[in-house]
């Protein structure tokens, strides 16, 4: 098919997102706003002055620019305004659904409580149920690179918000942070009726990915990437039918991968993985939804066909119920049926 064309089936395909954090949505002009508002100064002379920083070589270098970037939030205000401004352009992008991550601890440690972050970023959610029709549901990660008794005082205080958070999941700095660091975490937090998440495998060895499978008993693998180099791995991710929620155009500017045509999502859907297509930290990857799903059919060459079984996987990988995801996937045949 003409790339156009393609283009043209991406943009209106129904989507659902499942891999987004919240904080990586924070685009350099509202957070210019925001530090203006706030009295923050930032230390870029202008917007294109930070775009310009955003260029790394691992992990590490974008998460340091990612903490940096979210300490001009403050007020519930600003979470509600990041988190709205998110919604309408996946709202724009023809995503239905979002499964969205956000980082507390990237939010007490400098002194803003829980509960501004969370009803900044709740409210917005209702809004965007109510006026866009975007369904969505909250994820809360841990940061690894803290320890684990951090993590579950942070587990502690989402423990009154239940009817908030439908899983809690694991970000921040992967090498030398496994898994099994947070097992007691972990078992705490399913014990309390939450599903749990992981990122593993996106630096990480395939070893963290079994510890999340087997410690931390996750539902889904975020990234996933490096599970491929191990077949037992790749056998058990595939009969358990493990969603990964991958995220193309973030691999590329981590350096996970050197180039998309080398990304393995092809590979992954050859043999036999449960794949999704996310898009992680837009504002600092260079693409939301569309612009990922874009980039792997480009460079990967795939078939209108294997796009949209991507897309309901989505669906089917979500944190919804059967009737939910039903309603979803139906508006998804609806879309194949006319385009
Ligand atoms: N990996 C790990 N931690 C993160 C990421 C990521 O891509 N984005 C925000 N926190
Ligand atoms: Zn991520």
């Amino acid at each position: 098919m003409y790339m156009n064309a393609i283009d043209d089936f991406v943009t209106k395909l129904p989507k659902a997102e499942l891999h987004v954090h919240i904080e990586g949505t924070l685009e350099p002009e509202l957070m210019f706003a925001i530090a203006e508002r706030n009295g923050i100064a930032l230390p870029y002379a202008s917007v294109e002055a930070l775009r310009a920083a955003y260029s790394f070589r691992r992990l590490q270098d974008f998460l340091d620019i990612y903490y940096r970037g979210m300490g001009v939030l403050l007020h519930e205000q600003d979470f509600y305004d990041l988190t709205w401004a998110y919604l309408e352009k996946a709202r724009s992008q023809n995503v239905l659904h979002a499964e969205i991550f956000f980082d507390p601890q990237g939010h007490t440690v400098r002194g803003v409580a829980f509960e501004t972050a969370l009803d900044g970023i709740w409210r917005a959610l209702r809004d965007g149920a109510d006026r866009l029709g975007i369904s969505a549901k909250l994820i809360l990660c841990f940061l690894r690179h803290l320890d684990a008794d951090d993590a579950m005082r942070t587990l502690d205080q989402a423990l009154a918000y239940k009817d908030r958070i439908v899983a809690v999941g694991l970000d921040s700095s992967e090498l030398g942070h496994p898994p099994e660091k947070f097992k007691a975490v972990f078992d705490r937090a399913r014990a309390e009726g939450f599903l749990t998440v992981a990122h593993a495998g996106e630096e990480g060895p395939p070893a963290y990915v079994w510890q999340a499978l087997d410690e931390l008993g996750v539902a889904r693998i975020d990234h996933g990437n490096r599970a491929l180099e191990d077949d037992a791995l790749v056998r058990r991710l595939a009969a358990d039918k493990t969603p990964l929620t991958v995220c193309p155009l973030s691999n590329l500017r981590l350096c996970v991968v050197d180039d998309m045509a080398a990304h393995p999502l092809a590979e992954m859907i050859e043999r036999g993985l449960f794949v999704t297509v996310n898009s992680d930290d837009p504002s600092y990857f260079g693409g939301y939804m569309n612009e990922n799903y874009r980039a792997v059919a480009d460079a990967l060459d795939l078939s209108r066909d294997t796009l949209a079984e991507v897309a309901r996987n989505g669906f089917e990988a979500a944190f919804l119920t059967d009737a939910e995801k039903a309603a979803l996937t139906a508006k998804l045949d609806a879309y194949l049926a006319s385009a």
